[in-house]
């Protein structure tokens, strides 16, 4: 080649480089958003990563707050990572690169699929131990969970619209993720506490997508489908939240028992308010503090346990006092 098409190949060579590292730079901080705000402790004596379902979600950073506050008294090493947006495909991906990264030890929410159940098996494999958290995946060879009872909050919901209506209930649901294990449980849990009792039928189902626009969108849809709808039920943290509002744009003078899941501070507030009549609550902080001590157990012992249920109750206005939080 003479000096000329040579330059110009470099220069297109060069610029197709720099054009698809920046995309690669661009896309993959899109696709994964890897936290890390505790510094890296002095000699630590474990690396520890927790997977959550989403980063910007409110009930995962409790779970984080949990986790790093056991991570630092013990001098643990903890990454907090997830997808930017709940996706499963994306937590898979992340799963695979952290067992390649040898972390110490693994805290995942569990998904649905035989992929999830072979990633825990080549961490074990790999002398990488793994705890569910939030979501168990019973199936797969993890070696604990922590987390809610998933099945039992469901009864619970079931238990407050037994207990405080009366007649015929039409319920629509507002799950979070028709594809979440624990979220499929909670409305097994339902079905089975509402069973012996006729006068309450579920007529439809909705997925939120996790988001309080979600949860409106499909509050919406419910009541415009099925007017009869006397009962709304949301069984992920965002849910009770995007009720309200889609309650109040289509039937603001409608009677509805609505149930919420979750101690966010704004439920907590809509609770006070009547807006929302009760919520079952879950223990994310725990659940985080428990992870690590248990994932730290797992580093130099073999465990007899292998599930630990974290507190789940109901709370209604009596029990809402001021504060909010991690009510109790
Ligand atoms: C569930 C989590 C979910 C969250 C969504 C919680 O109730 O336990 O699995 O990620 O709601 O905000």
């Amino acid at each position: 080649m003479s000096t000329t098409p040579k330059r110009v190949f470099y220069t297109i060579s060069i610029i197709i480089f720099l054009t698809s590292f920046t995309a690669m730079l661009y896309y993959g901080y899109k696709t994964f958003y890897i936290k890390n705000e505790a510094s890296i402790p002095d000699n630590y004596t474990y690396h520890f990563a927790l997977i959550a379902e989403e980063t910007e979600n409110d009930y995962w950073r409790l779970i984080e707050q949990g986790a790093r506050e056991a991570a630092e008294e013990n001098n643990i090493f903890l990454e907090y990572v997830a997808p930017k947006r709940a996706d499963n495909e994306q937590l898979l991906r992340l799963f695979d690169r952290l067992i390649a990264a040898k972390v110490d030890g693994i805290i995942t929410q569990g998904i649905e699929g035989q992929r999830f159940v072979d990633l825990v098996h080549k961490s074990i494999e790999r002398g990488i131990p793994v705890i569910t958290i939030d979501t168990d995946v019973k199936s797969s060879e993890r070696n604990a969970y922590v987390g809610t009872d998933n099945y039992y909050a469901g009864q619970l919901t079931g238990r407050t619209i037994i207990e405080n209506t009366t007649g015929e209930q039409y319920v629509g649901i507002v799950t979070g993720r028709l594809d979440a294990i624990n979220q499929q449980q909670r409305i097994e849990g339902l079905k089975e506490e509402i069973a012996p009792h006729p006068r309450i039928q579920i007529v439809a189902t909705l997925e939120s997508n996790i988001t309080r626009i979600g949860a409106t969108k499909a509050t919406y849809e419910l009541l415009k489908e099925h007017p009869e709808i006397n009962v709304l039920v949301g069984t992920s943290s965002l849910d009770g939240i995007g009720m309200v509002t889609g309650l109040e744009e289509i039937a603001p003078n409608k009677e509805v028992y609505i149930t919420a899941f979750d101690v966010l501070p704004r439920t907590l507030d809509l609770i006070r308010s009547n807006k929302i009549d009760a919520t079952i609550a879950q223990y994310p902080v725990e659940m985080g503090k428990k992870s690590v001590k248990v994932m730290i157990e797992l580093q130099e012992q073999v465990l007899l346990d292998n599930e630990f249920f974290t507190e789940t109750r109901i709370l209604e206005k009596n029990d809402v006092q001021q504060s909010s939080g991690e009510t109790r």
